[in-house]
């Protein structure tokens, strides 16, 4: 091969790494009533429930003895999945100090590294409320990274800890079959695979493993040899299928809320058929053997972490429209990108309406979602 060519190629190669193949679904920004900002205590709930198992498996599996770990280098921090806070800097506040903790009780040599941090988040993200609410009392440098934590964001060795949290049930994109009408996994009438044919559920869990294989490979090659990573997931126990549980009940109803305004006119049947949620839930056994057969971590740990907001009956009006919200603050954007914004309004009108009517979702026994905790090590150097 010539020079020049292998020039090319190269440049080639290198101009694909960076390229951007991925939907960019994004949190609702700013910080009015509908904003991620206002609409986000059930991820907090969750940051605030990891804090102390953070910090206990921060104080067993950093190695600070290791050359990469020295404390006169920067300790690089990323937290992958941010959105525009305030539940990113609490994790971030919690990872240091469990970090500073572990460095402070080396007795021959205290001493405690500078951190710099960095917030990813899709390049559609609100990276600007972000940067705004960063809290004045912070003890690290900062950067916002945009991009698809599907692929990679940093350079080789870059990390010392990643963080992602209530992020990876977020699909790259929605598997092709599941939109094309001749295939036999088309999800005609539904906008989730809760539910629906054997064929849609498994072109979205053979979607979440791909993501999954390539979100681990990309943090593997950017950690440090030892580097730690905590995931908190959102899934489902085994042997639960989602159409039994109230984040599968909430969905159908979304989705006739959809119908009912196709029959109205308001939208075409084929947007609706071609709609679906970009959002897989793995079960406990699917992430173990999903991170086996990356083999890029040891999995230290996993575990069910409390699930936030308990329902109670005399709340369930309250209770209703911090749902509703909240999704209208999550997935309004997915519904603006598909459908256009003059219907965002009314959608969630409706489906606030339909809940109130038919509050079956919001009974204890559908509350069957959990949020697995991992605590992963890199193991290798690919
Ligand atoms: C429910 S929010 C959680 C935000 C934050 N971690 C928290 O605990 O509040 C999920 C975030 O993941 C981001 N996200 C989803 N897929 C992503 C991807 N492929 N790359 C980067 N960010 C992604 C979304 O844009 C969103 O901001």
């Amino acid at each position: 091969m010539s020079e020049s060519r292998a020039i090319s190629s190269h440049t080639e190669m290198d101009a694909e790494k960076f390229k951007e193949p991925f939907s960019t679904y994004h949190m609702l920004g700013g910080d009015d009533t509908h904003s991620y900002a206002q609409n986000s205590e059930y991820q907090k709930q969750l940051v605030v429930s990891a804090e102390e198992l953070i910090c206990k498996l921060i104080d067993k599996h950093l190695d600070i003895e290791k050359p990469s770990f020295d404390p006169n280098k920067t300790f690089r921090i990323a937290d992958f999945g941010c959105s525009i806070g305030p539940n990113t800097f609490f994790a971030i506040e919690n990872i240091i100090k469990g970090v500073e903790n572990k460095y402070k009780s080396n007795i021959k040599n205290p001493r405690i590294p500078e951190y710099h941090v960095f917030f990813n988040d899709h390049i559609d993200n609100d990276f600007n409320t972000l940067f705004r609410n960063i809290p004045t009392s912070r003890k690290y440098f900062l950067a916002g990274v945009p991009g698809s934590f599907h692929g990679r964001l940093f350079p080789n060795t870059t990390l010392h800890f990643a963080h992602c949290s209530t992020a990876l049930h977020w699909l790259s994109r929605i598997p092709k079959e599941v939109t094309e009408v001749n295939s036999t996994a088309f999800n005609k009438g539904r906008i989730h695979y809760g539910g629906a044919a054997k064929e849609v559920k498994d072109a979205y869990s053979t979607q979440y493993r791909k993501d999954m294989d390539s979100f681990l490979t990309a943090r593997a090659q950017e950690l440090v040899r030892g580097g730690l990573m905590v995931l908190v997931i959102l899934g489902f126990p085994d042997g639960v299928p989602p159409s039994e549980s109230s984040i599968g009940i909430g969905f159908n109803i979304l989705g006739s809320c959809l119908e009912d305004m196709a029959r109205m006119g308001k939208i075409t049947e084929e947007q609706v058929d071609s709609f679906n949620l970009p959002f897989y839930y793995p079960s406990p056994s699917e992430l173990k053997a999903l991170i086996e057969e990356n083999g890029s971590f040891t999995l230290e740990r996993i575990e069910s972490l409390i699930s936030p907001m308990k329902i109670e009956k005399p709340n369930l009006n309250i209770i209703i429209k911090v749902c509703v919200s909240h999704l209208r603050a999550v997935i309004g954007g997915v519904i603006e990108e598909h459908f256009g914004n003059e219907i965002v309004e009314e959608l969630f009108q409706l489906h606030m309406k339909k809940l109130d009517e038919n509050p079956m979702m919001f009974d204890e026994k559908y509350r069957k979602e959990a949020n697995y905790f991992l605590f992963l090590k890199q193991k290798s150097h690919l």
